[in-house]
């Protein structure tokens, strides 16, 4: 089995890490996760994060196949819609993201929006599996902070999202809507049962305290030193740690922005007769925290 090339990249605004993993022996690779940077005070988005990307696989002669989200994310636009026509690379996420649509279309009231895999070349379901050059992603079913996240797992390494965080900040929220703190727990403990080497990436980190920005630790590591995991908690104490921590988390800046650009995979809603697009904000749907 061919492990792959990781590099990562920071957004230092969300704190959100972005990958691209390749195949050394015949260049082929995918990204994972990119940010479409946006400014909310303009209303306005710019491709910095992903061009810096482009940089890098151009710089490095990779040949991008796939572009990759683990979910779609709450606090950060998607960037994959847009590197995958720059690259003419396919576009793919979890199958269970209609489920995701459906949701936000009630909270946002989209009359003319229905659940649609049109935005994906491919919606994977659990266990399937697709080649990049020599490397085998294996797709795996990962809920919790989502109802829709999946794992990458590629060789040696795993693309995890928002399941664990770095082992000193241990686990991801699971408080949106379609979020569960249950179906989180049975995700960490489908994770923690890969093998003990196996180099898990992770969706976020906020450098706390001194230490700079982490992206990757191992099963082991994990197992070792995992915040909310190292003492083997049980399903009932676990989510009694993570509920009463996600209680006290505001809502993510761009939550109510995010999610109806990615529910459409990274663009943005259809354009109006000035041929502009807008954003809904739906007002008191969520209480105020
Ligand atoms: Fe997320």
């Amino acid at each position: 089995m061919t492990d792959p090339i990781v590099n990562s990249f920071w957004d230092r605004t969300t704190g959100s890490w972005q990958y691209v993993f390749h195949d050394p022996e015949t260049m082929k690779g995918a990204i994972v996760d990119p940010v479409l940077d946006y400014d909310p005070k303009a209303g306005a988005t710019s491709h910095e994060n992903a061009r810096l990307i482009l940089e890098h696989v151009r710089a490095n002669g990779i040949e991008v196949e796939w572009v990759l989200d683990t979910h779609p994310h709450a606090d950060h636009f998607s960037a994959a819609a847009w590197l995958a026509d720059e690259l003419g690379a396919k576009q793919g996420i979890g199958e269970e993201v209609l489920k995701v649509q459906r949701l936000w279309k009630e909270i946002y009231n989209l009359e003319a929006f229905e659940p649609t895999d049109v935005f994906w070349d491919r919606m994977f379901a659990d266990g399937d599996s697709f080649k990049i050059g020599n490397l085998e992603v294996k797709v795996l079913f990962s809920p919790g902070h989502t109802l829709a996240s999946v794992t990458y797992v590629v060789g040696d390494a795993a693309f995890v999202h928002d399941t664990f965080m770095m082992p000193d900040s241990g686990t991801s929220r699971a408080d949106f809507p379609g979020g569960s703190s249950k179906d989180l727990y049975e995700t960490l403990q489908k994770i923690l049962a890969l093998p003990d080497e196996t180099r898990l990436f992770v969706g976020h980190d906020y450098a706390p305290g001194d230490r700079g920005a982490e992206c990757c630790a191992t099963v082991a590591e994990h197992k070792a030193s995992n915040k909310h995991l190292k003492d083997k908690p049980s399903e009932v104490a676990y989510r009694e740690v993570r509920d009463a921590r996600d209680a006290t988390l505001p809502l993510p800046d761009l939550m109510l922005e995010a999610l109806q650009v990615n529910i459409r995979g990274g663009r943005l809603p259809e354009a109006e007769s000035d041929g502009r697009s807008y954003l809904k904000i739906p007002v008191n749907y969520f209480e105020p925290r």
